[in-house]
Formats: structure tokens, C-alpha cells, sequence
């Protein structure tokens, strides 16, 4: 492991019972980098995360992070990490902003309302952020609970599943706020079961299947492990994403009404596409 490596991982097995869930996990995760682990349903990715975040033993293997035995240094590690698990952990009956004053005060940080404020201004939830929380939608809750992960910088977080359930527009807010931490120094781990996800946000995407890493690299990797692409002249076809923007106008301006059969929209969607 080099100085630079915020998550190490070697040999991670795991079983419930009869069921042999990781068989030999390994991978690394360079200091300041987005690494996605990408799995379907049931392939292990939040017992993983659960090792790492010292919620659970592994059977054997060893993991660090920023250099702490998962096993033999947990406190360490929980002082290091943060994590925002694959159900939203925040606390319906308060507000936004209690919830974050909440943490903060737990975490005996000095001046908790200033944190709070700072992140609901960072994470566009300033309006909503005196509401209480079972009023907002699952975007919001997401963007919430990243905001409370955040509390304490903690220098390595952990994200499962972040966008599950969202709609495409609170998606792309949240790999924005993914972006910025990670430009701000922030190790991220994620896992997700959506490609284009880990094709957008990840410096490295490792796929995790019965019970293995089966390949671990850069995007621009992975795809070499497929032949080279044929060159085929198709009429270029708006993408799902595409139509749904246009439709519901979540990026500009225009009614829902107008999309149907105004010809000028097709030109809003591929203007999206450039922005990307
Ligand atoms: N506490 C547990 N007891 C028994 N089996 C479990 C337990 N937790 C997970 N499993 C099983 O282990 C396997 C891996 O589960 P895990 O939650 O790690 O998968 P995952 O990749 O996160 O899946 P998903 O994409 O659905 O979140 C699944 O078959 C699951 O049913
Ligand atoms: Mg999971």
C-alpha cells in the first residue's frame, strides 16, 4: 500500500450462513479519487461497504483505511469515514436544518447553526431547510443526508447506492455534489447498479460478481476490454434522458405543454448533451 492509497482492500471474504457472499475481494482506491463499485442485485456491494465502515467483521482478508486496520483500529477508522447508507438516514420529524444541527452537535463541533446553514446553502436547501423533513421529496433526503455526512470533513465517505429512487434532474444534483467533494480533496467510494453513474463520476470502476472483483479500472480501460467499435451511420435518436428533460422542461424554463409538438425542443435536448 503507498502513502497515496486511502482504501486498501485485500482478500475480503464473507459468508451468511451457507452463502459465500465475497470470495477474495481485493482493489485500492487512490487519496482523492471517485471509486465506483458497480454489482447487481445481491453481488455484495453493501456488505462490502458495511466491512469498511467497521459495521461488520469480515471472515478474512484485511482492509485499511488511510492506513487503520478495519478490525484492529475500528475507532480509527470511524473517525475517518463517514457513511451515507443505502436508505436515507435522517430524522423525518425534524427539520432539514435540525438535522444537521443535530450532528454537529453530537460531533461537539464549535457553532453547529453556522455548519448547518452552510451546507443547506451548498447542497440548495436553504428554502426548505426549516421544513420538516417527511415533507421532502427523496431528492432533497438524498442531498440531506450527503450534507450530513459531510459534517466534520471526514476525509474518506462512503456512499451506497446514492441515487437509487431518484429522478434524473435530483441525479445529476447529486453527482454534482459528489464532483465538488471529491475536488475538494474528499476520497469517495460508491457503489451503484447504474453504468452511466460510474461512467460519469468514477476515476476508477471496479464490478464486483459472485463474490469477486472481475475487473477493476479506468473507464477508458474497461472499455478496451471490449472489441473496438464498428462504424455504423444511424440517424442519431434523442436518449430516453433526452426525451424526459424535454418533456418535463427540469432544465429550463418551457411548460411541460410546450414539448409535445413545438419541432425548436429537440434543440434543447441535444444543447443538454453538450453541457455534459
Ligand atoms: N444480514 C444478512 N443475513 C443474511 N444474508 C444477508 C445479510 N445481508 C446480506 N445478505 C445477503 O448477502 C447477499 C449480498 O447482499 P448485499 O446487501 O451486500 O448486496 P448488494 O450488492 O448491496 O445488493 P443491492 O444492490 O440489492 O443493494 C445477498 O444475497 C443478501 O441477501
Ligand atoms: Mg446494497
Amino acid at each position: 500500500m503507498t502513502t497515496g492509497t486511502a482504501i486498501h482492500v485485500q482478500g475480503l471474504e464473507k459468508s451468511y450462513k451457507d452463502l459465500h457472499v465475497l470470495r477474495g475481494v481485493d482493489f485500492d482506491v487512490a487519496r482523492g479519487s471517485i471509486f465506483a463499485l458497480l454489482g447487481s442485485n445481491g453481488a455484495g456491494k453493501t456488505t462490502v461497504v458495511r466491512i469498511l465502515s467497521t459495521l461488520l467483521k469480515p471472515d478474512a482478508g484485511t482492509a485499511a483505511i488511510a492506513g487503520f486496520d478495519v478490525s484492529a483500529e475500528a475507532q480509527k477508522v470511524r473517525e475517518t469515514i463517514s457513511l451515507t447508507g443505502q436508505f436515507a438516514a435522517v430524522d423525518e420529524v425534524l427539520s432539514g436544518r435540525e438535522n444537521l444541527v443535530l450532528i454537529s452537535q453530537l460531533r461537539h463541533l464549535p457553532d453547529p447553526g453556522a455548519i448547518a446553514d452552510a451546507l443547506l446553502a451548498r447542497f440548495s436547501l436553504t428554502d426548505a431547510g426549516s421544513r420538516k423533513v417527511s415533507t421532502y421529496s427523496g431528492g432533497m433526503r438524498r442531498r440531506l443526508d450527503i450534507a450530513m455526512s459531510l459534517i466534520g470533513d471526514p476525509p474518506v465517505i462512503f456512499l451506497d447506492e446514492p441515487t437509487t429512487g431518484l429522478d434524473p434532474a435530483a441525479r445529476l444534483e447529486v453527482w454534482d455534489a459528489v464532483r465538488e467533494l471529491a475536488q475538494g480533496g474528499t476520497t469517495v467510494l460508491l457503489t451503484t447498479q447504474y453504468l452511466e453513474e460510474a461512467e460519469q463520476l468514477a476515476d476508477r470502476i471496479a464490478i464486483l460478481h459472485k463474490g469477486r472483483i472481475i475487473v477493476d479500472g479506468t473507464l477508458a480501460e474497461l472499455k478496451q476490454l471490449l472489441p473496438p467499435a464498428k462504424v455504423e451511420y444511424v440517424e442519431k435518436q434523442p436518449s430516453l434522458e433526452d426525451v424526459f428533460f424535454a418533456l418535463t422542461g427540469e432544465e429550463d424554463t418551457a411548460e411541460p405543454g410546450d414539448a409535445a409538438d413545438a419541432p425548436g425542443r429537440k434543440g434543447a435536448a441535444s444543447t443538454r448533451k453538450e453541457g455534459r
